[in-house]
């Protein structure tokens, strides 16, 4: 099967393996995990912040960023697409209590001034704003990539609101292979960053809250009360490392063949939008076929696709997925969209 679902489906790499097999562990609720600990500080560093803190999944970061920057009763703005109010099943308000409010999605855009028209002030009339959130690379927005320029201009609205902004950087290093914006330039952006190691970096396991020293150590208590409080970690972490320092750049070899994939079913009228990293998003409506019977045609062929809505699928390319691979799901996909 060539499994274009997502990129959360990747298996560790031969290297990957050898790193987490000889990986240095100890008790990391005690702090005594070396690999974890040498992680949190590496990625800190890359972003150009004081401290980070090993979690097990994506939602969990967000997560505990979302709840140290907005406290219970407070609001946060986001867009209406993005992952922290579509797929993580309203942990923000069951957990920290926080009240969430949305502008509309479009793509991967944000708009500074949208976003300074929605922030309501301190005081006991209307709840609060205390945290904007974005996602960087969008996932519902196709992989788009929010341009440095907004993302400024964005800080610059929060900065005189004084409101936090939390980035979910489940992709991040994606848009910083796109754009070729350093790590650190966007992490100056943000009170909080959750980054993800198990999507394209191809980790089996693992996201990091980053953000101030004094943040990160209220993030270890939040986490522990979270159930993530893990012991002999740094299995996970080596793998980490090992994709930090490996599977970064080759992120562009993904790129490069979602931009395949997508040169091949744009003349179907599908493309849902430009495709700038690993997602390939699909829209349907204009052709006869639905979504699930472009997915069952596919896979009737030996290519998995991700089904998003009635008449919405995506492909999404990753480490696991080689040039013949994509050759042979060009083949198949068209086949199908010809029908
Ligand atoms: C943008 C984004 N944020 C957060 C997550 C959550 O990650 P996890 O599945 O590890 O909880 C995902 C997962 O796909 C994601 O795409």
């Amino acid at each position: 099967m060539i499994d274009l679902r997502s990129d959360t489906v990747t298996r560790p790499t031969a290297g990957m393996r050898e790193a987490m097999a000889v990986a240095e562990v100890g008790d990391d609720v005690y702090g005594e995990d070396p690999t974890a600990n040498a992680l949190e500080t590496e990625v800190a560093a890359l972003f150009g912040h004081e401290a980070a803190l090993f979690c097990p999944t994506g939602t969990m970061a967000n997560q505990i960023a979302l709840q140290l920057v907005v406290p219970p009763g407070g609001e946060l703005l986001c867009d209406a697409d993005a992952h922290v109010v579509t797929y993580e099943l309203g942990a923000a308000a069951t957990y920290g209590g926080i009240s969430s409010r949305t502008w509309p999605a479009v793509g991967a855009a944000v708009d500074p001034d949208v976003v300074a028209s929605m922030i309501r002030p301190d005081g006991y009339f209307a709840v609060p704003t205390r945290a904007v959130a974005v996602e960087q690379t969008h996932n519902r927005g196709g992989g788009g990539v929010i341009p440095l320029a907004a993302l400024r201009e964005l800080r610059r609205v929060a900065d005189d609101a004084q409101v936090a902004v939390h980035c979910d950087g489940a992709r991040i290093w994606h848009a910083h292979v796109a754009d070729g914006v350093p790590l650190a330039t966007y992490g100056m952006l943000f009170d909080t960053l959750s980054v993800c190691l198990s999507k394209g970096l191809g980790a089996p396991a693992g996201s990091l809250v980053v953000g101030s020293a004094d943040k990160i150590e209220r993030a270890r208590f939040i986490r522990k009360r979270m159930g993530g409080g893990m012991r002999q970690v740094g299995i996970l972490a080596a793998a980490g490392r090992y994709a930090l320092a490996n599977q970064v750049q080759r992120l562009a070899e993904d790129h490069a063949k979602a931009a395949r994939l997508a040169d091949a079913v744009a003349p179907f009228g599908v493309l849902a939008a430009e495709v700038r990293t690993n997602l390939v998003p699909l829209d349907l409506t204009k052709t006869p076929m639905d979504a699930h019977t472009f997915a069952a045609a596919a896979r009737a062929e030996g290519v998995l696709v991700s089904v998003l809505g009635p008449r919405t699928a995506r492909l999404v390319t990753h480490l696991g997925v080689d040039d013949a691979a994509i050759n042979r799901a060009i083949d198949v996909l068209t086949r199908a969209l010809r029908t």
